[in-house]
This record gives C-alpha cells, structure tokens and sequence, in this order.
C-alpha cells in the first residue's frame, strides 16, 4: 500500500527535469538501436546473487522490442583487471535476462566484443530481436579516458547500430566508450542518442530531492569511504535542511571537533575540510547532526559477519585502543527523529559494519524510520542499496538507486557524461 501510495505522489513530477532525447522521441521501427546497460551484477560461482540491475533495465528493452528495434545490449561487468576471462563473461546475465523477457537473447561471447560474429549476430537480426554483446571491457581501453584505442572501440560500437540509447545509470559517470564517447559516431551518421527509462527515473528522483525538494530536506550520509563521501557534503549542505553523518567519515567529524577517537578509521587529510564543514553549516543555519555515543569493540570483525564484543560509550569518550564500529543507541535515536519530521529523505552510505548482525543496529535504525515515514525516501546505490536490500527494507523505499558511484556524484552536483551525451530534445 504504502509502495503504491508513494509511487502515485511521484507520477506527475517522476520524468520532469531532463531536456534530452528519450527513447519515447524517436521511431525505433527497424532500426538497429544499441543500448548500454549497467550490467555489472554481482556473481557467486557463475549465479547471479542480485538482479536488481537487470531488473531495472527491463522497461526501456521492452518498449524498443514492442517498438520493432533490433536491440542490441552491451554492458561492462567487473573490473576485467586481468584482461578478458570466462569468469567476467556476460553469459550468466543473457540467460537470465532472456528468462525474464521470455525470448532469446542471443549473446555474443566473441571476446573481440564488436568483431565478426558481432557484426553478422546483427546482419542476421529481424525486427524485435535482441543480441547482448561481451563484457565491454574486454576491450581494454573503456576504462581510461578516451584515446585511440577507446576512440577505435567506440567507433565500432556505433558502426553496428543506427541509433544509441543509454540506460546505464550506473555507469553514467563513465566518460566511456561505450558510455559516451560512441555518441559521436552515431551523430555523425544522423543517428540519434536517448536516454532510457532508467536513467529518467534515476534523474528524477535524484534530481527533484536536490533541486526541488519538499521540506523540511534530510540527507543522510555514511559509508567507510571518508574521501569518496566527503566531497558531496558541500553540494548537499546548501540544498538540504538537515545533514546527518555516521559511518566511518563521522569519525573525522568527530576528530575535528577535538574528541579522541582512539583507532576509529579517520582522514587525517579531510579534518580542515570537516572543521570547514562544521562552520558552513553554522554559517547557513543548516542542522549537522553528528554521533553522540558509538559503539565500539577492540578491532575490525575477522571475518566481517563473525562474532564480536562490543560497548557503547559517548561519542567524546573512545577509549585510545578501541574502534568505534557503528552508531549509539542515542545516535540511532537522534537520526531516526530527524528522519520522522522530513518530506524528502536521501540516505548514502550504511551508518556502520551492517554486515555483521551485532554492528548493524544503527544502519537498521536508520533503515527503518526511512521505512517508516511517508516522506519521499531516496537510497543512493551501492552500500545503502546493499544495505536496505539485506536488511528487507528495499520495498519500503520510494527510489533505490542503481548506481553507488554515480548517485553520488549526481549528488556532488557533478554531470554525468552518460547524461549530458544524450542528444538534446
Ligand atoms: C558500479 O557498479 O559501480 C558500476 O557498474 C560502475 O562500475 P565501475 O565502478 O567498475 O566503473
Ligand atoms: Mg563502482
């Protein structure tokens, strides 16, 4: 109910925002339409573990199949830090997504991604078939900025379709070949670039909770990766009312205001940054919410999910041989109340180690006063996707984000190459 409630509050501003080209402004009728996805799914012995992903790209296949396209997929999956492998090979996703479609995905396992079986899988296509192409990065040269072989490699990308489409949110802030880069050489045959249903949703909740939000705007940040986080407080600060911080980065916080943290993970770099921070959101008359009690144990858990013994103590009072691992009890409280009198909620980051069931109390919190209230609730991807999804929240939420990396630099305020590639309309 409540799922259906917020989805129907969200329909007429849902697709306001982005001035380009979707897929519903071109005739895709017999034309060769090559779309990027972010299939980057995790696997665990060749199975897919979460398909949230190829889930998420199912609309705009269906509406360029129903559109009579000749539709061919490509993604990248994993790093592909060896060079090409059976081990980050597309295959598991063709199967699964040929189920879901309830028709053949023809896929393409030629590691040389665009060579001759590529280019005759296409020639032999007929309206409304769909091929997916190997790992892109089997290619080497998607993941540094454009060069020659990039510019190669998007080149023939494009020579095998007539029109591009990208739908890989996740992947958007790629200035990739197959991202961005091979928008040039559909252009210059007269091809069209849209964007996919995805990446619309994507923009429209991210977009209208930072630039249009209904107040009172809380946003929530945490996560273990203090540099990567840190960047976009500055941009989230001016837009929201209240700004909260747990996770490992709330430890430089704490650092900077003059408390002892003992061995808790800190960014000696970032404490000027924070202490900037600090008076910012003074000066702005913005709420910074920080810890005040966290719970701590003599080290990182090893295994992460294996048991460990902790105590809870106030956030000014970290004993110098102890780590703190999650927020208070007090803390917990503090942010769930903050969450309880928002309209717009955006949370990035789990508030602490939520993969061990004794450190994971503060991110469910968290977790549940965001499941709970009937504010607009956006989770950036990622952990908190992770997170949310792990702890059983993920259909409470009114927008799960399917880019970790990507939501955050949208939320940095930052363009997205995958975004600003796209024609505009
Ligand atoms: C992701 O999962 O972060 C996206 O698929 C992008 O992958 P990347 O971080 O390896 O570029
Ligand atoms: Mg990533």
């Amino acid at each position: 109910m409540r799922k259906l409630r917020k989805e129907k509050k969200h329909k007429e501003d849902r697709f306001m925002s982005l001035n380009k080209k979707s897929v519903d402004d071109f005739n895709a009728k017999g034309r060769r339409v090559l779309v990027r996805c972010d299939f980057n799914v995790p696997l665990k012995d060749g199975k897919i573990t979460d398909e949230t992903r190829i889930n998420a790209a199912l609309p705009t296949i269906n509406k360029l199949i129903a559109d009579g396209a000749k539709v061919i997929l490509c993604s990248h999956l994993g790093k592909v830090k060896e060079g090409p492998n059976e081990k980050e090979s597309l295959a598991p996703v063709a199967a699964r997504l040929s189920e879901k479609l309830g028709k053949e995905v023809k896929f393409i396992a030629d590691y040389n991604v665009t060579g001759e079986d590529a280019t005759n899988a296409v020639a032999a296509m007929n309206d409304g078939d769909v091929i997916l192409l190997q790992n892109t990065r089997f290619r080497g040269k998607e993941e540094t900025k454009p060069q020659e072989a990039g510019e190669k490699f998007a080149e023939e990308l494009a020579a095998l379709a007539d029109d591009y489409v990208c739908d890989a949110f996740g992947s958007a802030h790629r200035a990739h070949a197959s991202v961005a880069v091979v928008t040039k050489y559909i252009s210059a045959k007269g091809g069209t670039n849209a964007v996919g249903y995805l990446m619309q949703k994507e923009i429209a909740f991210l977009g209208n909770a930072v630039e249009n939000p209904v107040r009172p705007f809380v946003a929530i940040l945490g996560g273990a990766k203090v540099a990567d986080k840190l960047n976009v407080i500055n941009n989230l600060l001016e837009k929201c009312d209240t700004l909260i911080i747990g996770g490992g980065m709330a430890f430089t916080f704490l650092k900077a205001q003059g408390y002892e943290i003992g061995k808790s993970l800190v960014d000696d770099e970032k404490i000027d940054y924070c202490k900037e921070m600090i008076a910012k959101a003074e000066k702005l008359n913005k709420k910074l919410l920080l810890p005040i009690d966290t719970t701590i144990a003599a080290g990182f858990p090893d295994p992460i999910d294996g048991p460990i013994e902790v105590s809870v103590v106030d956030a000014n009072a970290i004993p110098a041989d102890m780590e703190g691992l999650d927020i208070g009890p007090k803390t917990a409280e503090l942010y769930a109340e903050a969450v309880k009198s928002a309209k717009t909620v955006v949370w990035n980051g789990p508030m602490g180690v939520f993969e061990n069931p004794t450190l994971a109390k503060g991110t469910i919190a968290v977790a549940k006063a965001l499941a709970e209230t009937d504010a607009t609730t956006i989770i950036g991807g990622g952990d908190s996707a992770a997170a949310v999804n792990q702890l059983g929240f993920a259909d409470k939420m009114s927008h799960i984000s399917t880019g970790g990396g990507a939501s955050l630099e949208f939320l940095e305020g930052k363009e997205l190459p995958g975004v600003y590639a796209a024609d505009d309309k």
